[in-house]
């Protein structure tokens, strides 16, 4: 099988505690790089991410682009996918799509979400189906999900750390 490779993209997600689940989430899944997308600088992680991310981000190669038309002239040369995770009329549903692609998996801003003008430079918008009643799921929680449907198809199994918890085979 080949292993297929994911980005993790915040688009301007400014809450800390959500960029710390995120990281989390982004290690757990093994991701390749964390992206930060339309930032004026570097995310600076203080204690409010990194109770939340327990320092993970340590792991993780970070990268800014400041300029979204930077991001996609980068992920172009470097034939990543884009796929947003929004709710839209566009969207597909993410149950049963197949991430053949290495892909960014991008998730947006807490308030304001992902912007049309963006969405519609992305190759694909995948919807995370809900069943109650609420309008939509907080940004970590979407990106811990989406991070998980890729990884599940896509992962090496080797990464089982012995001795601790997660000392299981996969
Ligand atoms: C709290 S939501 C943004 C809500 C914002 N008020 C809006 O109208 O777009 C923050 C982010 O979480 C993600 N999100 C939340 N629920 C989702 C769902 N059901 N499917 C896909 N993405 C979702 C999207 O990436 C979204 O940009």
């Amino acid at each position: 099988m080949i292993v297929k490779k994911f980005n993790t993209v915040l688009y301007k997600v400014k809450s800390p505690q959500n960029v710390g689940m995120i990281i989390r989430s982004h290690v757990a899944f093994d991701g390749n790089k964390v992206i930060f997308v339309g930032y004026d600088t570097p995310w600076d992680f203080k204690q409010g991410s990194q109770a939340f991310s327990r320092k993970l981000e340590k792991k993780c190669i970070i990268e800014n682009y400041y300029d979204e038309n930077e991001f996609f002239e980068w992920s172009k040369k470097n034939n990543y996918k884009n796929i947003a995770i929004e709710i839209g009329k566009k969207s597909k549903s993410i149950i049963g799509y197949e991430f053949n692609n290495d892909s960014n998996l991008i998730v947006g801003n807490e308030g304001k979400g992902i912007p049309e003008e963006f969405l519609l430079k992305c190759d694909e918008i995948l919807f995370i189906p809900q069943f109650g009643q609420v309008q939509c799921l907080n940004v970590a929680v979407s990106a811990s999900l989406a991070l998980f449907e890729f990884a599940k198809n896509n992962n090496s199994g080797t990464n089982k750390i012995e001795g601790s918890k997660f000392d299981i085979e996969l």
